[in-house]
């Protein structure tokens, strides 16, 4: 077998609430692959939340640490990377990421999103969430990403536990190579 760095990276994009970050941790776990979360990192670099990015910096500048962060994970090999919900929306990003490995969208229905949103247990809330009404504009931003996230690879996870959605990413992926 490849040495890990060696590995391409799988990188996991998709709408807020998707699973990503759960997910990629029972990927990366199975594969023996390293784990990273792009908001994490950049809550990290930061030393900020995101929250509070949004609030002090800008939303452009944490656009810009996304864009820093992928040239910088575009270096690493053997990754399971969970990107930020628009991360790889943004071309440059897509292209950078979508070179080291393959990029796999988790999608789910803006009601089961929604539900998975109010149950988030981290208590860090999405800023972009954060007007008087949550729900319209989640039903807003899908729309108007659905077609964006549709160029990638897509796993659906409505209904599903992330143990079975992280067996179906497995699944698609050692179809690919053998
Ligand atoms: C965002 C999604 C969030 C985070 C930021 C912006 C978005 O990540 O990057 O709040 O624009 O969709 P998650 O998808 O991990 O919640």
């Amino acid at each position: 077998m490849a040495s890990q760095a060696n590995r391409a990276n799988i990188i996991l994009t998709g709408f807020m609430g998707t699973g990503k970050t759960t997910t990629g941790k029972l990927i990366a776990s199975q594969l023996d692959y390293n784990f990273v979360d792009t908001d994490d990192l950049i809550e990290e670099r930061a030393e900020r939340t995101i929250p509070q990015i949004f609030a002090e910096l800008g939303e452009e500048a944490f656009r810009q640490m996304e864009n820093d962060i992928a040239v910088e994970l575009a270096e690493k090999r053997g990754f399971v990377i969970a990107t930020g919900g628009r991360m790889m929306l943004d071309s440059a990003n897509a292209e950078a990421l979508g070179a080291t490995g393959q990029v796999i969208c988790l999608v789910a229905t803006p009601e089961e999103i929604l539900a998975r949103i109010a149950q988030d247990d981290t208590g860090i809330p999405r800023p972009l969430l954060s007007g008087p009404d949550p729900a319209d504009r989640v039903r807003q931003l899908f729309q108007e990403r659905e077609a964006a996230y549709q160029r990638f690879y897509q796993i659906t996870t409505t209904g599903k536990a992330p143990t079975d959605v992280a067996a179906e990413v497995i699944h698609f992926l050692n179809a690919k190579i053998s």
